[in-house]
């Protein structure tokens, strides 16, 4: 029996997609634990490119059980949406189960996403706009829809009426939009209560059953530790908890069981999305790292911020997640930087930093502290075993794991399952 988490160790999009992808190969079990169709896992396989939002990126492999954990929150149009695009890639998804207790996003939580964002104006977040936020609120204020009520219609229609006057008059009244109409939600979410029944499942005795067996499990992380809503770079995070912690709570596994922890972190930084980032390039380096690491949202689309390896952010990721082991992605794409730059700490007000800070005014003007390595200046991708790689990228990746505080297991160098070097055990 092993239990591995995946933790992001960064904003998000470090590459955790690929690597579950190739790390599920092992296992018998994926589950994801938050977050919701704000994520986009990219897996390239065989040079065919799969997007996954909701569903756990293990499912290309028909033997693994998939579990959409307790802890995430599910947009049930997405979630067939997202089916639909896999079964016209030929994928089977028989093996995926969806977590009765999981929330689920509602017609009028993008809507309040989107109109809390115009309402903060220049100090809006640059959410998704999934509804990802007003879900998780729901959640806390226990208001929220779980899936399993879609299999109690009669209790769907009273508490709808209940939560929709409060939607509404918030809508009409505060915001000056229009209202929800409750039998047009309510009729819609009867349809899609039919289309995901044979998916809607309680997991504990799955996720027990596993352990039970011996199966090896991943938690398969989404966002990133900097966007966690403790954590991270506070109000400038998502509202869940994307972190080893979170992956326990979001699943069912107890902290007990947890074997070993491996962090995803790009080999330098990049961040969706308003907020500090204090290794952001904004010079012409930073697009042409943009442009070289198509770093564009697979959600939204949006240009992704870029700055340096940043291992006061990274230490802090591994320090307060366990991480055991680093897989360091994205490595091809500094093929051409001379010289590298890692941020070890900062400086704020006159005083030295080896973390980030809570104030986030501070972690905004902030001066980072940085190291210089000489570049490589030659082609990684073709690069398998460590030997490969230019002494250079050896040694910048030697440096990431010593600054960062944990052994680098893995090394990608490219978006295909097949573009990565394996130097350690991984999962266990
Ligand atoms: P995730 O959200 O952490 O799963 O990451 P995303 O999938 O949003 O973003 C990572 C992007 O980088 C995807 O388009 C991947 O296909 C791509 N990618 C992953 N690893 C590598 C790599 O080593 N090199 C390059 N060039 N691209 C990679
Ligand atoms: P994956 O799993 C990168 C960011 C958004 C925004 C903030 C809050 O692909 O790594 P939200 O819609 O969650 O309320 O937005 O969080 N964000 C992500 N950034 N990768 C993600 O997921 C993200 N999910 C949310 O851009 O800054
Ligand atoms: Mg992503």
């Amino acid at each position: 029996m092993s239990v591995t988490i995946l933790v992001g160790g960064q904003w998000g999009d470090e590459g955790k997609g690929k690597v579950i992808d190739l790390l599920a190969d092992g296992v018998d079990m994926v589950v994801r634990s938050q977050g919701g169709n704000n994520a986009g896992h990219t897996v390239v396989s065989g040079g065919r490119e799969f997007r996954f939002q909701l569903i756990p990126s293990g499912i290309l492999y028909p033997q693994v059980t998939c579990v959409i954990g307790h802890g995430m929150v599910v947009d049930p149009r997405a979630f067939l949406a997202e089916l639909a695009t896999l079964r016209g890639q030929g994928i089977s998804t028989d093996n995926l189960v969806i977590s009765d207790r999981a929330h689920m996003v509602m017609p009028y939580h993008p809507a309040f996403d989107k109109l809390g964002e115009q309402q903060r104006g220049d100090d809006r977040l640059g959410t998704t706009a999934r509804g990802i936020g007003p879900t998780y609120e729901d959640k806390v204020r226990r208001i929220g829809f779980r899936i399993g009520d879609l299999q109690k219609p009669r209790f769907m229609e009273k508490k709808l009426r209940f939560v929709l006057r409060l939607k509404n008059e918030a809508l009409t009244r505060l915001y000056g939009v229009d209202p929800f109409d409750e039998q047009t939600i309510l009729d819609e979410y009867m349809q899609h209560g039919e289309l995901l029944d044979r998916y809607i499942r309680d997991i504990y005795p799955i996720v027990q059953g596993a352990i039970a067996r011996g199966d090896r499990i991943l938690l398969e992380g989404a966002q990133g530790v900097m966007l966690d809503i403790d954590l991270g770079t506070y109000p400038y995070v998502t509202s869940s908890a994307p972190t080893a912690g979170g992956a326990c709570t979001g699943s069912g596994i107890p902290p007990s069981r947890i074997s070993k922890t491996i962090g995803v972190f790009k080999a330098y930084t990049t961040r969706v999305g308003y907020g500090p980032f204090p290794t952001e390039l904004h010079d012409g380096l930073g697009e042409r790292i943009r442009e070289v690491g198509a770093e564009f949202g697979t959600v939204t689309g949006r240009a992704r911020r870029v700055g340096w390896f940043d291992a006061a952010v990274a230490r802090y990721a591994v320090n307060t997640n366990g991480v055991d082991a680093m897989f360091v992605t994205k490595l091809d794409v500094l093929d051409s930087v001379d010289p590298i730059r890692i941020c070890t700490g900062y400086v704020s007000k006159g005083e030295s930093w080896d973390h980030p800070m809570a104030n986030i005014s501070h972690m905004k003007h902030c001066e980072g502290v940085y190291e210089e390595m000489p570049g490589w200046l030659s082609p990684t991708r073709d690069c398998r075993r460590l030997e490969d790689l230019p002494a250079a990228a050896r040694a910048y990746i030697t440096r990431l794991g010593e600054v960062s505080g944990a052994p680098v297991e893995g090394v990608s160098v490219g978006p295909d399952r097949e573009h990565t070097i394996v130097l350690g055990p991984l999962i266990p």
